[in-house]
């Protein structure tokens, strides 16, 4: 049998390098070889546990799934869905709800690190958030799950549910793993943290074009440019993070060691790294328009992969409620 794979992604807006390189990458890779079978969704039920704008969700929505496309997720070769469109997600995970502590959410450091982003927004849901994404991993049955280093805590919330529900109920399911890319953490352009979307000035956007990544790498803070030793955190380290993911490990050891000699002039590392990373998004971008200009056929994609989904999905949801006693 066919492994497989699922990962998702929050509607929140266009996607960044970041969910590029630590996410998508990641599920591009699998997607193209034969042994795995992949499930790739936009997790618009995660995205309302946070504030957001009920106005404008469906948009975001519908960007993601473009951004999907654009980058090269193709429905001939993966199911690609919306997660509130297959409602066995929330039902999955409520009964997933019922083999977890609250104490064990409420200790998890991306529930605190969101408690103090929106301590007005301390909810349920955003307590649940890990539990219904255990449900969207193991409702496939993935063993790999494609996203960044920061969705580790997550993945072990999924692993711990599978177990629990195996050896209670005499179930089967993978204790799910994730796949790493090489940039599973791209940090941010300010020098500080990681790359993200609600992080002002902290991205470079999939659509971009070469002004826009000229002018936000312009506004990397930098040094002199040379000393004994090459920094590890700060502006200057994101630098050389993005030109190895860009340009390759022998180019970041040539800055590396003209970092210790002669010094780095980073107006022109600056400008050949904005060059280097739009080559890679140029073609993303093309194709994102010819998939804008086709909505009858993006809408197309959307319906037969929830469909799939949703089929997939039910096997699944009865088989749990029959080993939980319900049916
Ligand atoms: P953001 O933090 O920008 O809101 P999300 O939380 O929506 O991004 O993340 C979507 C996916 O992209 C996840 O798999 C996450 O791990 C990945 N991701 C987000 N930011 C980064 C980053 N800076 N480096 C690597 N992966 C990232
Ligand atoms: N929590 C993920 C993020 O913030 C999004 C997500 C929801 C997800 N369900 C998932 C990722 C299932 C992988 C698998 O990016």
């Amino acid at each position: 049998m066919n492994r497989r794979v699922l990962s998702g992604i929050r509607a929140t807006g266009r996607l960044h390098l970041g969910n590029y390189l630590g996410a998508v990458k990641g599920m591009l890779a699998l997607q193209a070889d034969p042994n795995y079978e992949t499930f790739y969704m936009v997790a618009d039920l995660h995205t309302i546990t946070t504030p957001y704008d009920p106005k404008i969700l469906k948009e975001n929505v519908r960007e993601v799934i473009l951004d999907y496309l654009a980058a090269g997720l193709d429905p001939q070769k993966s199911v690609i869905f919306i997660q509130s469109q297959v409602p066995q997600h929330t039902e999955l995970g409520y009964l997933f709800s019922t083999l977890v502590t609250v104490a064990r959410m409420q200790h998890l450091p991306t529930f605190k690190e969101k408690v103090k982003q929106h301590p007005e927004n301390v909810t349920m849901a955003l307590l649940n958030y890990p539990v219904l994404m255990a449900a969207d991993i193991l409702m496939y049955k993935a063993s790999l799950v494609p996203v960044g280093i920061d969705q580790e805590p997550h993945l072990e919330i999924a692993r711990e549910i599978a177990s629990k529900i195996n050896s209670r109920f005499g179930l089967a399911f993978p204790e799910p793993q994730r796949f790493a890319t090489s940039g599973e953490y791209v940090p941010s352009l300010t020098g500080e943290g990681k790359m993200s979307k609600s992080v002002e000035g902290s991205n470079i956007g999939l659509s971009d074009d070469l002004a826009a990544i000229r002018e936000k790498l312009a506004k990397v803070p930098t040094d002199s440019g040379s000393g004994n030793q090459v920094p590890t955190e700060g502006g200057v380290a994101t630098l050389l993070t993005l030109v190895e993911l860009f340009e390759g490990k022998e180019k970041t050891e040539q800055y590396r060691k003209q970092y210790q000699t002669e010094g780095i002039k980073y107006q022109d590392l600056k400008n050949e790294l904005a060059e280097a990373i739009y080559q890679e998004l140029k073609p993303i971008q093309e194709r994102r328009l010819e998939f804008e200009n086709k909505p009858e056929m993006v809408d197309k994609i959307i319906e037969e992969g929830n469909e799939k989904a949703r089929q997939e999905a039910q096997k699944t949801l009865s088989e749990v409620k029959q080993a939980m006693g319900l049916i």
